[in-house]
């Protein structure tokens, strides 16, 4: 049966819920505390740029399935399922910040009027779920509840296939009677025998840090087998290919790049490693992934002036800023690590990206920015490629070696066909590739 919920938070995972779980049939409040964006969506607009989207946005409101409001109180006493989706950034100490959390949970307490199941869907530290029950209880304890961990696993840029396509759900709970309403909510994903994992809370915490954590892994160690590649004059590509015909090894998330980024690999390995901390277990494969991964994006600046010598005066483009394609997302980018060390070297430094110009501006107002890929490209002496767009992959190389001033390509990403570029006069160096 069709479910009254709200999400509180219409950041990207809440906003991406919201419209998702109307789609299935369900009744949707997405709920914010910043009315202009309420406004927006209201309206059919998206704050953020996510492909795919605003379709689903648009005929949700329309069938009148899903509307958004600053209402809490009213959008959680009309409601049966209440999704948490707010922000949990870090604290000085790495640890989470749960002030919104508990602030949510002191609304939900007022508006306690019948059973609900309060489903946490924002990445929260492992032990939050049961901090949530026990705070419910405490404050309310004749109200009757359940509560249910419930990880987001969606990708930015594809954001909508991972949502009606997840690989599975994991929905940790201690009633049947939660389990039974989560099996309605998403009704459409369970009849398609999307395979759904029941467990504890702590497990389904786990899981999202586990998953996360070994992805990062899995990059990072690939990026070391890029390095090596370089230094002994072999090819990471056909290296990676080979062991991704292996299944137990599998093929993806073993391309090399600049480093990780993005709002959840970077903050969950921390976290997971400060959770060990917490209980004296020594998450040092983790560890040595994040040291990995911080090592990496510095070596990019250092391998070009290991090749051509100082940098100083010399132009250099970054061709993309976005921490990867198909988002204007800008945390933890490696281009930020890679300007800050190009400022150092004293390069003058041009930027471009599809989408993320505007957020990157605001951080580095001294670089030079143009959307027109040419314009940032001309009278450049190197040209760095570090985010995977499409149309990277595609750029027009006489064009560009027309408007360059010296012919250099570091193509980070490895979207270049080496032996293309070098036939067209480039210095092309590459990521571990050899042609
Ligand atoms: C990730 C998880 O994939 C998702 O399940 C979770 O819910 C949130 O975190 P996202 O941050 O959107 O999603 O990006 P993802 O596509 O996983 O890429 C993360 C980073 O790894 C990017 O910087 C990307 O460029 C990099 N990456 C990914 C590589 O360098 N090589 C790869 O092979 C894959």
């Amino acid at each position: 049966m069709a479910k009254e919920i709200c999400v509180i938070g219409t950041g990207y995972v809440g906003l991406i819920a919201a419209v998702g779980l109307s789609d299935f049939g369900n009744y949707v409040t997405g709920v914010d505390i910043d009315p202009k964006k309420i406004d927006s969506l209201n309206k059919g607009i998206l704050p953020i740029y996510e492909p795919g989207v605003e379709p689903y946005l648009k005929r949700n409101l329309q069938s009148g399935r899903l509307k958004f409001t600053v209402d809490i109180d009213k959008a959680l006493s009309e409601s049966q399922v209440i999704f948490l989706a707010v922000g949990t950034p870090p604290k000085k100490d790495g640890s989470a910040d749960l002030a919104q959390v508990e602030s949510v949970i002191n609304s939900i307490v007022k508006n306690l009027n019948g059973y609900k199941v309060i489903v946490t869907k924002s990445t929260v530290p492992v032990g939050t779920n049961r901090w949530i029950y026990e705070k419910l209880k405490e404050k309310a304890p004749t109200g009757t509840f359940d509560v249910v961990s419930n990880p987001e696993f969606l990708r930015e840029g594809k954001a909508i296939q991972d949502f009606f396509h997840p690989d599975r759900l994991v929905v940790g709970h201690e009633t049947g009677k939660a389990r039974e309403v989560m099996e309605d909510v998403y009704r459409s994903l369970f009849i398609n025998q999307t395979p759904m994992l029941f467990c504890n809370w702590e497990t389904a915490e786990l899981i999202k840090y586990a998953s996360n954590a070994f992805l990062a892994v899995k990059i990072s160690f690939i990026n070391e087998m890029a390095n090596l590649a370089d230094a002994v004059g072999g090819d990471v590509k056909q290296i990676a290919k080979a062991m991704g015909m292996d299944g137990r090894i599998s093929s993806k998330f073993l391309h090399p790049g600049p480093g990780y980024g993005g709002s959840c690999f970077p903050k969950d390995t921390q976290a997971i490693v400060a959770t060990g901390k917490k209980y004296q277990i020594d998450m040092s494969v983790i560890r040595q992934a994040i040291d990995a991964n911080e090592k990496q994006k510095h070596l990019i600046v250092k391998k070009l002036q290991e090749q051509f010598g100082t940098l100083e005066g010399k132009k250099i483009t970054l061709l993309g800023l976005a921490f990867k394609a198909e988002t204007d997302d800008i945390r933890e980018s490696s281009a930020i690590a890679v300007v800050e060390d190009l400022l150092e070297s004293g390069a003058q430094i041009s930027c471009t990206d599809p989408q993320a110009i505007d957020n990157f501006q605001a951080m580095f107002p001294q670089c030079s920015y143009n959307r027109d890929s040419f314009e940032a490209l001309t009278d450049a002496d190197i040209c760095i490629i570090l985010t995977d767009w499409n149309e990277y992959r595609n750029i027009d190389l006489q064009e560009m070696g027309r408007v360059m001033n010296e012919k250099v390509i570091f193509d980070v990403r490895n979207i270049l066909k080496p032996s293309s570029a070098r036939a067209m006069g480039f210095t092309y160096l590459g990521h571990g590739v050899q042609s």
